[in-house]
């Protein structure tokens, strides 16, 4: 999951919106620090128990990573109305855990990251992963760099 985040970073920009959905422990958080690592952001990635959103400064002249874990929230955007991800996202690149049906609202334009445990056999640790471009920005991007 961290290798697939750091591939992911590389097809990442500001203005761009990636919503990650898959069960409790999928691996949703390990991506995310794969993907900082990939960006080059400053801070580890980590689980917030209390914050619900951090932002990663670029330690070169990339966008930040904004990192939000919407599990605690129930409601919508208006919830995060403090967060301003509205205001920061031109300028950063926004990752949402357990944000499918909530930040939608945020752009048109976002990549949604689904991972699949293998249901059935916990001792499996085997991932599957879907990822699904919507709108311009994604409609004539090649996503192939991920599966190598
Ligand atoms: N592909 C994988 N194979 C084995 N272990 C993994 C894999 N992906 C993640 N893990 C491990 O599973 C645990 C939970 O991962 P992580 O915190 O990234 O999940 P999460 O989806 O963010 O969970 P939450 O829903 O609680 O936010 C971690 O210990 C992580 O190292
Ligand atoms: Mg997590």
């Amino acid at each position: 999951m961290r290798d697939l985040g750091r591939r992911l970073a590389k097809l990442l920009r500001a203005g761009d919106l990636v919503l990650l959905s898959g069960e409790l422990g999928a691996g949703k958080t390990t991506l995310t620090r794969g993907l900082g690592e990939g960006l080059g952001v400053r801070g580890a990635v980590t689980s917030p128990t209390f914050v619900i959103a951090r932002v990663h400064p670029s330690l070169g002249d990339g966008p930040p990573l904004v990192h939000v874990d919407a599990y605690r929230l129930s409601g919508g955007l208006d919830e995060m109305e403090d967060l301003d991800l509205d205001v920061s996202l031109p300028e950063s690149v926004v990752v949402v855990e357990w944000g499918e049906g909530k930040v939608e609202e945020l752009t048109e334009d976002r990549l949604h990251v689904v991972i699949h445990r293998a249901v059935g056999d916990t001792t499996d640790e085997v991932r599957h992963v879907t990822v699904r471009g919507m709108g311009a920005r994604w409609a004539g991007a090649g996503l192939g760099p991920l599966s190598a």
